[in-house]
């Protein structure tokens, strides 16, 4: 039997819980969040589509009884406040440090074997957070977000293709942010195809381009950061951890030397299964891709230095 844990019942939480339920990938999801009556609410409503959609997976709310996600095999925390239009991911470090250790902390209390699935932004540095925080073994802390950033790639690849976004593969990596992150554009393939066999430069830089500030773009449509795609993203990660499925799934890790980092949590393509991070894929990337992770990860690091600024590490 397997239980699921999502901590936060905001847009993103709650719809993390309603794929997990609607797709059957624990038998329990447990929604927990400050605001009383918030997740309760919501994990009613969800368990009122049960019969609509035909899925069996029980869905509970509770506000702040870390007690009820006691043994949860997966945790994701996307509590904290999502960003505001004109907002970066970064600007959120300083409210969101201080949410998510204290989440972090609690969840460990009670289900202390769990693999940790990391949402709350700016994610990169809170998964280096509750890594360094909690002392857990580095397989059992992973950030998501290069799944949503990824998704949203091969949207706008499928756009410009004019294909269905299942025909087409491609990955971003490094961090998660509007100026961090890294579509592989070279390496995405339409049917196993190279893009450039079918897209001009300008339409993939183009492409490039809004994968990056494909978060801002909702969130200014918005006013709120985007849920959909976040939520299933999560999901997505915590499905292939819960079923073994061993995914290559490009995910927010430690990195011990791969990918010439060190004392970071960045995007990488991972296999994620049963044990969270079962291996760090080493992709060989060009000069300029190494330059561009190069530049990341020093952005990266430069946020994860704020934690020591606020006396959160
Ligand atoms: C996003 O990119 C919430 O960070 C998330 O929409």
């Amino acid at each position: 039997m397997a239980k699921v844990t999502v901590v936060g019942a905001g847009n993103v939480g709650a719809t993390c819980a309603n794929v997990l339920a609607f797709n059957e990938v624990a038998d329990q999801i447990v929604m927990l969040d400050v605001k009383q009556g918030v997740s309760e609410g919501k994990a009613m409503d969800i368990m009122q589509t049960a019969q609509l959609l035909g899925f069996d997976s029980t869905v509970v709310g509770c506000t702040n009884d870390y007690a009820q996600t006691a043994d949860s095999d997966v945790v994701v925390i996307t509590s904290g406040i999502p960003r505001k239009p004109g907002m970066t991911r970064e600007d959120l470090i300083g409210v969101n440090a201080g949410i998510v250790k204290s989440v972090a902390a609690s969840i460990l209390e009670f289900s202390p074997n769990a693999i940790i699935v990391v949402i709350s932004n700016p994610m990169d540095t809170m998964t280096y957070l509750s890594l360094q925080s909690l002392g857990l073994p580095k397989n059992r802390i992973i950030g998501m977000g290069g799944m949503l950033d990824s998704s949203r790639f091969k949207y706008f690849l499928s756009q410009a293709l004019g294909c269905n976004a299942n025909e087409v593969e491609g990955m971003v990596i490094g961090g998660h942010g509007d100026t961090t992150m890294i579509p592989l554009i070279r390496l995405a393939t339409y049917k196993g195809v190279p893009v450039s066999e079918f897209l001009t430069k300008e339409q993939m830089d183009e492409i490039v381009k809004s994968t990056m500030v494909g978060g801002a773009t909702l969130t200014g449509l918005l006013g709120t950061s985007a849920w959909y795609a976040p939520g299933a993203a999560g999901a997505f990660v915590v499905e292939s951890i819960i079923k073994n499925q061993k995914k290559m799934i490009t995910s927010c890790v430690a990195l011990d030397g791969e990918y010439g980092q060190n004392d970071i949590c960045i995007g990488v393509p991972v296999i994620i299964g049963r044990n969270g991070v079962e291996q760090i894929v080493n992709i060989e990337l060009n000069a300029e891709e190494k330059a561009l992770f190069a530049a990341s990860a020093s952005a990266v690091r430069k946020t994860n230095d704020v934690l020591k600024e606020i006396n959160m590490l």
